[in-house]
């Protein structure tokens, strides 16, 4: 159908598909590739680059061609689409496709109708698994990229309608309880009465482990609390739970600053299924002995590289138990269809290991896939781990405080603070603040370290935040300026219609029809560094239209002569887009600014 949600790029690929088996039936599979043809006006708006390659494939068969002879022959067999204008052979067998304008301006009329609605895809049921700190320890800069990225990930997800659980893992279950619990019990006696004031549940941590290393005594004590947690004592899974509800308390300060949704369900959750399913890997063999230790091989009869430990040698569970109980859940309980962990690449090999060992043991089948969405290391802008100046790692509640003192001088340095009211004031430093922090990660190819730097992502020249966060204000108050209501210019739209017409209109336009391929290119690869580099080029076509076209003509003294409502529908467009694209990336945007 031809809607708002047209994917030009899967059209291409229908077509071209049908051509290409129909001049060569005998290839199986054959390449079909199509990508954007750069800047280069020469060479069309997409290009076919198939025929090379099965040129090659035919004279691997000794059948004589050239390129140039196997793009005629698709072309020929190709069907015609209202979307192409022409297509032609280029080069040494390039097939340069050119889109068709009218039928462009009638997708973007579309969008300016009805809105940007996501393109049609199966519906499946989603498990994001990111954020998941430790508790009682703190949530670091690594976190804050696993939340950052994974809540985009479920944006996205969602916009395109799919069933999506947002699965907080956090590590709320092991050994470190039993020191915890222990050093509760000296501090507060009467902690289940009155409530304990810990204030700063890092500190407390720290205490515990220094007399847990030095004092024999409380290391005993610790390990019996672990026991008497473990069989479920519950003055001492109230002890536990009180620590928990701190630290979570703790976290969802940040979410909450960052607006984003989660639902904890940490490593605890799996406590008895884990005895249930360590009990029936062992009955179907799958696990070994090894000094103590149960451990599980993805292929027995291969030892290369490490195996999982199942259950440790003082008879504990393990992160890794707790991992093959949770997508064993996940796939059984949950009915899931697809499993997305967002964790730092450092854990890459723990989930190749989790989703080899879950196949082995027939949890996960043949079409079911494990997704480890890695990310790098933050460092600072020494390029070494991202430290404050003394040393110590930093908390995030400090790091997004000076986000939001920083945001605020760059919005007084613009002399914003004398336009805007505080209230508007106040949305713009929040939107700038946790905007600039959320872009920068998300702008950046994840699997790359990445330098953390305020001064970058508050420029207002690149691909930052702030510029974008600029623009689309911009582009908004164009129509404002001209006193031009929404309802003006739909009443306008109705007559005309949007036209591109000049070279710049016509480049904005078939950049904003890109929309769909991106968002479904970005929804399977997880790759949202691709989703910031195309708002980064509606950005860039919008300043070249805004620079060559008047949307709204003056004269010298100010007042309005002409208005360009065919402009200002593609302005208007170009916002919907826009906005789009930052909610999916978790910014706030703002009217004024
Ligand atoms: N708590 C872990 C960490 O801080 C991350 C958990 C990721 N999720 C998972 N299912 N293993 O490194």
């Amino acid at each position: 159908s031809v809607d708002g949600t047209f994917c030009i790029l899967d059209e291409l690929i229908n077509i071209f598909t049908l051509g290409i088996t129909s001049a060569y039936p005998d290839l199986e599979d054959p390449p079909v590739n199509i990508t954007l043809s750069g800047n280069n006006p020469k060479f069309g708006d997409y290009q076919c680059n198939s025929a090379m390659q099965i040129s090659k494939l035919l004279k691997d068969r000794d059948v004589k061609t050239n390129p140039r002879e196997v793009a005629n022959n698709i072309l020929n067999k190709t069907p015609t689409s209202p979307l192409v204008s022409k297509t032609e052979v280029a080069g040494a067998g390039f097939l340069n496709i050119y889109l068709n304008k009218q039928f462009a301006e009638h997708i973007l009329n579309y969008i300016l109708k009805f809105g940007v609605k996501p393109p049609p895809v199966k519906q499946q049921r989603i498990i994001v698994d990111f954020s998941s700190p430790n508790v009682a320890k703190e949530m670091h800069v690594g976190h804050l990229r696993s939340t950052i990225i994974g809540d985009s990930i479920c944006r996205l997800l969602e916009f395109l309608k799919h069933d999506v659980m947002r699965i907080n893992h956090l590590g709320d279950w092991g050994t470190q309880f039993g020191m915890l619990i222990a050093h509760l019990q000296d501090m507060y006696p009467d902690f289940k009465t009155h409530s304990p004031p810990i204030a700063d549940l890092q500190a407390f941590y720290k205490e515990s482990k220094k007399r847990f290393d030095e004092d024999e005594e409380f290391k005993k004590r610790a390990y019996a609390c672990v026991v008497q947690l473990q069989a479920g004592q519950p003055d001492y899974i109230a002890a536990w739970k009180l620590i928990c509800n701190v630290s979570l308390q703790d976290f969802q300060t940040i979410y909450d600053r960052l607006n984003i949704k989660i639902v904890p369900r940490g490593e605890s959750f799996y406590h008895s299924r884990m005895m249930t399913d360590v009990k029936e890997l062992k009955e179907k063999g799958y696990l070994e002995e090894d000094e103590g230790r149960l451990i599980m091989w993805p292929n027995p009869d291969n030892h290369d590289g490490i195996p999982l430990t199942i259950v440790k040698s003082d008879g504990g569970y393990t992160y890794d138990t707790s991992d093959m109980s949770a997508i064993k859940q996940r796939v059984q309980e949950e009915k899931c269809d697809r499993f997305i962990y967002v964790t730092d690449v450092g854990q890459y090999t723990h989930f190749v290991l989790i989703d080899a060992c879950a196949r082995r043991a027939g949890i996960l089948s043949n079409d079911q896939r494990l997704e480890h969405v890695g990310f790098g290391v933050v460092l600072g802008e020494d390029k070494k781990k991202f430290k404050t100046r003394s040393g110590d790692t930093i908390k995030l509640r400090d790091l997004l405080d000076e986000g939001l003192k920083r945001a605020l001088d760059k919005l007084i340095e613009k002399g914003r603070d004398k336009v805007l009211t505080p209230e508007e004031l106040k949305q713009a430093q929040e939107a700038v603040a946790y905007g600039c922090i959320k872009y920068a990660d998300l702008s950046h190819n994840r699997i790359n370290d990445y330098v953390f730097s305020f001064d970058k992502m508050l420029d207002d020249k690149g691909n930052t935040a702030v510029y974008l966060l600029y623009s689309l204000t911009r582009i908004r108050s164009i129509a404002r300026t001209a006193q031009i209501s929404i309802e003006k210019l739909m009443e306008e739209a109705q007559k005309s219609g949007i036209k591109l017409n000049d070279e710049t209109e016509w480049k904005l336009g078939k950049v904003l029809l890109r929309f769909p391929e991106v968002i479904l290119k970005v929804s399977k690869e997880l790759y949202i560094h691709s989703l910031c580099e195309y708002l980064y080029d509606i950005c860039s076509a919008f300043t070249d239209f805004y620079d060559k076209c008047y949307c709204v003509e003056k004269d010298k003294s100010g007042n309005i002569v002409k208005i360009f409502y065919e402009r200002l529908m593609l302005c208007e467009v170009t916002a919907k887009v826009m906005q789009k694209c930052l909610n999916i990336l978790g910014l706030t945007t703002v009217s004024k600014m």
